[in-house]
C-alpha cells in the first residue's frame, strides 16, 4: 500500500492500514537514531518549514530532528520572531512562505483549523503539529507506536487493548487524536474526568465514559493522563488544582487497584503533583520517555512517506 495523501490534518480521516503503514515506517527508521551518524540522504533537497505560532518544546525538537536525520534542509519560525507581530495575517504569512518554495509546512497553532486553512491556500504538504482543540495527529501516532511496542501482539497488533484516557478531555487535541487512532486500531477506550472537562456527547467518538476513578484504572492495559491546560484556563472550570489532584489525579495508591503490567503515558509537559505524582511519573510503569523517542522516529516516518518515497 502507498501512502497518497498530501497532508497530515488529523487521525480522524485516516484509515486503520494508512496508521498502520506510518506505524510499520516508524519502526524502520527509528534505528537511524541509535547509530553514531544519525542521517540518512532519504530526503536531501527537501524544505521543511517549521511555523510553530505556539509554545513547544517535544513536537517542534523532534520535528526538526526528524527532518535533519533525513537530511532536509530546516528553517524554524515563531510567532514572536514573525511579522504577525505587526499584524500580518496567517493566511498572508503562508503566502509568504509558500513563495520561498518549501516542501512541507509543519504548523502549530491555537487555533483548531488553522492548519486545515493553510492547506487550501499553499501547494505544499501541510503537517497538523496541534491546532487548539481539534488535533494533534503525530502525538496521536506516537502514542500508538508506543503501545505497540510496549503491549502489541507478536504481529504488533493492539486489537482489544483496554486504554483509558484520564483528565481535561474537553479541551485536549491529544485526547481526540488518541480516540480516533485507538479506536480505529480496535482499542476499546474509556474516558475520565471532571464533568466540567468532559465534551457533550463524548460517547459519539466510540468511547465509554467511565464511572469512577476506580474503574478507569482498574481494567486498563494503558493509561493516559492530560494535562491541566492552564494556558486555556482550565482551572476556572474546577474547584481548585488540589481538588483535582486529589479526585482525578494519579498516584502510586490508585495504582494498586491496576493491572500489574499497566502502563502509564503523558503527553508532556507534565504538571508534576496535579494529574501524575512524580512516583508514577518516574515509575517502572511509566513510557512517558518513550513516547518522546517515538516522536522522532514517527515525524521522521510521516515526512518520508509524504516527500520522500518516489525518489528512494
Ligand atoms: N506533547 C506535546 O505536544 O509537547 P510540546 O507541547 O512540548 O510539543
Amino acid at each position: 500500500m502507498e501512502f497518497r495523501r498530501r497532508h497530515l490534518l488529523g487521525l480522524a480521516d485516516l484509515e486503520a492500514a494508512e496508521i498502520e503503514l506510518i506505524l510499520d515506517q516508524a519502526e524502520r527508521l527509528k534505528e537511524i537514531s541509535s547509530r553514531r551518524i544519525k542521517k540518512v540522504p532519504l530526503l536531501r533537497g527537501r524544505t521543511v518549514v517549521h511555523f510553530f505560532v505556539e509554545p513547544s518544546t517535544r513536537t517542534r525538537l523532534s520535528f526538526e530532528l526528524a527532518a535533519k536525520r533525513l537530511s532536509a534542509d530546516t528553517v524554524s519560525l515563531s510567532a514572536s520572531t514573525s511579522s504577525l507581530t505587526k499584524g500580518e495575517t496567517l493566511i498572508d504569512t503562508a503566502r509568504n512562505l509558500e513563495a520561498m518554495s518549501p516542501d512541507v509546512i509543519v504548523i502549530r497553532h491555537a487555533c483548531s483549523g488553522a492548519p486545515a486553512m493553510l492547506s487550501k491556500v499553499v501547494q505544499s504538504s501541510v503537517i497538523n503539529a496541534g491546532d487548539g482543540m481539534h488535533e494533534h495527529p503525530t502525538q496521536g501516532l506516537l502514542d500508538l507506536m508506543t503501545v505497540k511496542e510496549q503491549k502489541g501482539g507478536k504481529d504488533g497488533r493492539i486489537e482489544g487493548l483496554s486504554v483509558s484516557i484520564i483528565g481535561d478531555v474537553a479541551h485536549s487535541r491529544v485526547a481526540r487524536s488518541d480516540i480516533h487512532g485507538f479506536t480505529r486500531l480496535g482499542c476499546r477506550v474509556k474516558v475520565f474526568g471532571p464533568a466540567t472537562l468532559m465534551p457533550m456527547y463524548v460517547e459519539s467518538l466510540g468511547v465509554e465514559r467511565a464511572g469512577s476513578m476506580a474503574e478507569a484504572v482498574e481494567d486498563a492495559d494503558v493509561i493516559i493522563l492530560l494535562r491541566m491546560q492552564r494556558e486555556r484556563l482550565t482551572e476556572a472550570l474546577i474547584p481548585s488544582l488540589r481538588e483535582y489532584a486529589v479526585e482525578f489525579g494519579l498516584n502510586t495508591a490508585r495504582l494498586e487497584q491496576a493491572k500489574p503490567d499497566v502502563i502509564i503515558m503523558h503527553p508532556g509537559p507534565l504538571n508534576r503533583g496535579v494529574e501524575i505524582t512524580p512516583e508514577v511519573a518516574d515509575g517502572p510503569w511509566s513510557v512517558i520517555l518513550d513516547q518522546v523517542e517515538n516522536g522522532v522516529a514517527v515525524r521522521m516516518a510521516l515526512l518520508f512517506l509524504l516527500l520522500g518515497e518516489e525518489e528512494s
